[in-house]
């Protein structure tokens, strides 16, 4: 029995006129601690009992059992009850100690998926104070959302993107020849591309950038006891951006702007549009977060998806969701950015370049 309906039983029982549910409903929160932590107004009581509503309250207090509170009084038209605090301490731990983490779940979620963009390092960079914001505020969320009966699904949207460049440098110092490339670019690069990405299936150690960072991003995970469910990067859209250009296309929202293609936002108060497509046809942050928005909605259906970025990135994910409802995603309104601000250290923004650095080891360590 919560301590709503505690007291509706006892009031319920020396005030047959009316039904306990109705008594509950008309149980009010006081303004001050002082005048107890639930109060019942003995108005709607005049008419029926024909008496004044501080007579009634009187009454009510005198007669009410007493012995599950602390205190029971009159003050004016109203009973104030102050609840036993050590007795309900103790029933609530009880519970606690029975139920373990189940303790106060709920099944709000019926088991939807919820999408949460977190973590999400760069492999050629340390990983930052940032990310590790967004990697512990989303895994308390989504602990939360689980607990309400959803089912968390964790995405590392690794930002890897530069990795097929990385790879294709390796390959063009393995086995490429200036001459060829300068007569032949687009073709001997590809065909490099194409031969170190064969390589990297049958040894693993040529795609070392990624593997070692990502062993490194591991270790730090398992210190901070969080896992994911996907690992998809910025790479993984690679081919499926066309189909997101193809889409806006057909649907008339690129615009040519100065040799780029861009969506205007404008009417969403949004006054820069969003680069879809560079002059020289390279793809941005935002034409991968696109594809990977569709993909995760086909993938999970999900009710939500959670972006848990530093609000430097705010713009970003106004325009991704703006972009996508113009597409006629009514689902980009299930999309929300949780931001957070940055960590400064000396009234100044961390940079490792710079020397103004906080490490991140030290940081868990003493955390
Ligand atoms: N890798 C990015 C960064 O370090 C964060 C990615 C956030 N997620 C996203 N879907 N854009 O700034």
């Amino acid at each position: 029995m919560n301590t709503k309906e505690l007291i509706a039983a006892e009031i319920a029982k020396v005030v047959p006129e009316l039904e306990q549910e109705n008594i509950q409903n008309l149980l009010e929160t006081p303004k001050n601690a002082d005048m107890g932590d639930l109060a019942f107004p003995a108005f709607s009581l005049a008419k029926v009992l024909r008496k004044a509503p501080q007579m009634i309250a009187a009454d009510i207090a005198e007669k009410i059992d007493a012995s599950n509170f602390e205190k029971v009084e009159a003050v004016g038209p109203y009973i104030n009850f102050f609840l036993d605090k050590s007795k309900i301490s103790a029933d609530v731990l009880g519970q606690v100690i029975a139920q373990g983490s189940h303790y106060a779940d709920q099944n709000i979620g019926h088991g939807r998926n919820i999408a949460f963009d977190m973590s999400s390092p760069n492999i050629a960079k340390p990983f930052s104070i940032g990310h590790l914001r967004s990697t512990v505020i989303a895994d308390a969320l989504a602990n939360i959302i689980a607990k309400q009966g959803y089912k968390p699904v964790r995405i590392n949207h690794l930002g890897d993107w530069g990795k097929q460049f990385g790879m294709l440098i390796v390959a063009y110092k393995k086995w490429g020849s200036e001459e060829a490339v300068k007569a032949n670019p687009i073709n001997e690069l590809l065909q490099l591309y194409v031969r170190i990405n064969a390589e990297a299936e049958e040894d693993p150690s040529v795609d070392e950038e990624a593997r070692e960072s990502l062993v490194e991003f591991n270790r730090l995970y398992d210190e901070l006891g969080v896992s994911f469910d996907s690992y998809n990067g910025e790479a993984f859209y690679n081919d499926k951006m066309d189909e997101v250009v193809d889409i806006l296309t057909q649907k008339g929202l690129l615009q040519e702007s100065q040799g780029a293609q861009v969506v205007n936002l404008e009417k969403y108060g949004i006054e820069h549009p969003a680069l879809i497509k560079k002059s020289d046809g390279a793809t941005l942050y935002i034409t991968r977060d696109l594809a990977a928005a569709l993909y995760r909605k086909r993938t999970y259906d999900f009710a939500k998806a959670i972006y848990v970025v530093g609000n430097e990135q705010s713009a970003h994910f106004k325009q991704l969701k703006a972009v996508l409802k113009e597409m006629g995603y009514d689902w980009s309104d299930d999309m929300t950015h949780v931001a957070f601000g940055l960590v400064t250290k000396n009234g100044k923004k961390l940079s490792t370049r710079k020397g103004n650095v906080i490490l991140l080891e030290p940081t868990i360590a003493e955390a």
